[in-house]
């Protein structure tokens, strides 16, 4: 094989990038080529740095390039973060931030789609992404069931268009198929239907990239905390003690050292009951205080308490979030968490 820069690259196809399932010459990480007759140097694109993966592929190009080229030749890899470059699909989002909880049913989605709208009725660039290949809610949330997120060709590779809606940029894996398909998706199905939401859409400018993740501490959360560049996750309970025991478990994946996610905060959702036409009136139904202390628990702010009213349940169904409406006070529950996350950056 010559020692040449077309050699150089039909060498490094051979290098599988295995968080993207593709080889690094076609997912574009190769970078500011350079060969002379003593050294070949390179630098590749990585979606983050300090992850495992990184030296696992510049060792693996490393040993290809000695075994097509010899020992004695030198060779400079130099690993780069897309941000640093200032580009892949997500160098105009600020922050990505993650809405998790270890249990279902606990109103991820509902905080996910009201936080949205209320980083949105700030005046910042908001997107959402349902990243809930299991079950998926945006598209019904926002009134979008019907909808089909454009597709275009950027350098012979396609590139989706989020549906924009209420001012907000939306992705979900419903947009593309059935619901009831999409359930039965696991491990690596699921991972790359994440990765194509997140790196194969046109994110544009943003900032702040809502997350909505699957309960639980699956392949969805690790994938997303390995390959992306996450600003934090925001961790769901209602006050059940039961449920906060789930909640627990998750936070503890975020925390790991390997993951390296902080934690935001913690919101209480279903923390109390008022009636419609009482508002003002609050019946601790689960008990008084735990938001406070679970927050106490895992040493995070607690950021929200989203009080159970029967609007909220109306407005997941009609298509509408409930911090639209300036005049609910569930609104301005949201537009306060909001507020402390805009702060946090
Ligand atoms: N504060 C609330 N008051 C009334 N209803 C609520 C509230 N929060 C959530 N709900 C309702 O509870 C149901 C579950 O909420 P949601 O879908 O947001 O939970 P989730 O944690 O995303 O669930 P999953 O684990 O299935 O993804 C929905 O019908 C929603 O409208
Ligand atoms: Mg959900």
């Amino acid at each position: 094989m010559s020692l040449t820069k077309s050699g150089v690259i039909e060498q490094l196809k051979g290098v599988i990038y295995f968080a993207k399932g593709d080889n690094i010459v076609d997912l574009g990480m190769l970078d500011e080529l350079e060969v002379s007759e003593k050294e070949i140097k390179f630098r590749l694109v990585f979606p983050k740095l300090g992850e495992p993966s990184v030296n696992i592929v510049m060792n693996l190009a490393t040993k290809a390039l000695r075994e097509a080229f010899g020992e004695e030749i030198a060779i400079n890899i130099t690993p780069i973060a897309e941000k640093e470059k200032g580009r892949g699909p997500l160098a105009g989002v600020k922050h990505i931030v993650a809405v998790a909880s270890g249990k279902g049913g606990v109103g991820k989605s509902t905080v996910a789609a009201n936080l949205a709208v209320a980083l949105s009725r700030r005046g910042l660039k908001v997107g959402l992404v349902d990243a809930d290949i299991y079950g998926p809610s945006v598209p019904m949330m926002f009134g979008t069931e019907n909808e089909q997120p454009g597709v275009f060709e950027r350098e012979g590779k396609p590139v989706i268009v989020p549906i924009e809606k209420f001012g907000i940029k939306l992705l979900s894996i419903g947009y593309f198929v059935d619901s009831s398909k999409a359930l039965v998706w696991r491990g690596p199905m699921a991972t790359s239907a994440l990765n194509q939401l997140l790196s194969d859409a046109d994110w544009g400018v943003l900032d702040f990239l809502v997350i909505d993740l699957p309960p639980g501490t699956g392949d969805i959360q690790l994938t997303l905390a390995q390959s992306y560049s996450v600003s934090g996750a925001i961790v769901v309970t209602t006050p059940q003690k039961v449920a906060f025991a789930d909640v627990k478990r998750a936070a503890g994946m975020f925390k790991q050292d390997k993951l390296t996610i902080p934690l935001l905060g913690l919101i209480e959702n279903m923390a109390y009951f008022s009636p419609e036409d009482m508002p003002e009136k609050k019946y601790f139904i689960f008990g008084q205080g735990h938001g406070e202390q679970f927050a106490k628990e895992l040493g995070i702010p607690l950021l929200g308490q989203i009080p159970i009213v029967e609007q909220i349940a109306a407005s997941g169904d009609s298509g509408s979030p409930i911090a639209l409406d300036s005049n609910s006070p569930v609104t301005q529950a949201f537009d306060a968490v909001a507020a402390s996350i805009e702060k946090m950056f």
